[in-house]
């Protein structure tokens, strides 16, 4: 019998020590100390024995077994490290390969003018602030000195989701909706989308527009054009200038379109700017003083300027971009050309 367990245990021991892999070294675990295996089996034979041996031998066999199972256990944290060092040793990584290079997006022209303008803004002090998109009629209209009888209204060909409802034509319609939140002097800018009927190489039904305003005590015109020009040094070139042309809008008295000398030619003449040396780029105006008095703000205590213009007309300008339906085909060979 003692020669037996001796036997097991050699056996045992050996197939612990001879176990390749984690895996092998469980089953040959089982076979010996699992439920139905070998040590457990001389425990069952027990009944066997004289009953005056069975103490002794029962001793022995739970010998054997807290024997084994150090043994399998100490074989299983060898193999377990000698395992992970294989695994690290095969997942070694070579970090000094140059890596594989990703394709890099590129930011859509009508961002990137957008961010360009908002950075010469607010390095002159300018709040941005951002509008709804579906508005009302009074604040894209009425409260804009644009009553419904108006004739200025067939200046824009409006999308109107219901009789109250449209989808605002201008930016304009921020300038009510600040100002009747904040008291003068302030600086405004307010980018974002705006909707019109309208379909041409130069028109979208959808466009961006940037609308600046202005207002403290003592405002002019001259204070209008020395910021544009500014910006015209900032956006086109450090030559650029602006010219004032008188125009009409509802909601500026006096209006003006302004012109950038044409930044291709330096002004002398060429095809972009038509032979004349100047581009047309925005339209702007003192703030009218009813849009003022609408808005809870004394026209007789303070002045204002406003300005708005087509982001994407000064992409279309600054890339040299023909017809305005590029900027919304999404075409790659379209868009990644304008990189850093
Ligand atoms: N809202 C005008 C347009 O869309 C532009 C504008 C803005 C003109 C501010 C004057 C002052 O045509």
């Amino acid at each position: 019998m003692q020669q037996d367990l001796e036997q097991m245990q050699k056996e045992a021991e050996e197939a612990a020590l001879s176990a390749a892999d984690s895996r092998s070294l469980y089953e040959a675990k089982t076979k010996f100390l699992g439920r139905t295996g070998l040590v457990t089996a001389l425990l069952k034979g027990m009944k066997d024995l004289a009953a005056e041996a069975r103490p002794a031998f029962g001793k022995k066999v739970n010998e054997l077994r807290e024997k084994l199972e150090a043994k399998f256990a100490a074989c299983e944290s060898a193999l377990k490290a000698k395992e992970l060092r294989q695994k690290l040793a095969e997942e070694r990584v070579d970090v000094t390969m140059p890596g594989r290079k990703g394709k890099k997006g590129t930011l859509h022209p009508v961002t990137r003018i957008k961010n360009q303008l908002v950075d010469i803004f607010a390095g002159m002090g300018f709040e941005i602030y951002e509008g709804p998109e579906i508005e009302s009629d009074y604040y894209n209209f009425t409260a804009l000195n644009t009553p419904a009888d108006h004739p200025a209204r067939d200046m824009q060909d409006t999308f109107y989701l219901s009789e109250e409802f449209l989808l605002r034509t201008q930016t304009s319609a921020g300038q009510i909706r600040y100002m009747e939140k904040k008291k003068p002097p302030f600086k405004m800018l307010s980018p974002g989308k705006v909707f019109r009927s309208d379909e041409d190489a130069t028109h979208s039904p959808m466009f961006h527009q940037m609308e600046g305003l202005v207002v403290d005590k003592g405002i002019t015109l001259c204070d209008l054009q020395g910021m544009l020009n500014e910006f015209a040094r900032t956006m086109f070139s450090e030559t650029s200038k602006t010219r004032l042309r008188p125009s009409y809008f509802p909601f500026t008295e006096p209006s003006v379109e302004v012109d950038v000398s044409c930044a291709s030619c330096g002004g002398k003449g060429c095809s972009l700017c038509k032979g004349t040396g100047w581009i047309e780029v925005l339209g702007a105006g003192m703030v009218n003083r009813r849009v003022l008095e609408n808005c809870g703000i004394d026209p007789d205590e303070y002045t204002g300027f406003a300005f708005g213009m087509g982001v994407e007309r000064i992409a279309m300008l600054k890339y040299g971009i023909n017809n305005i339906k590029l900027m919304t085909e999404n075409d790659v060979r379209f868009l990644e050309q304008f990189k850093d």
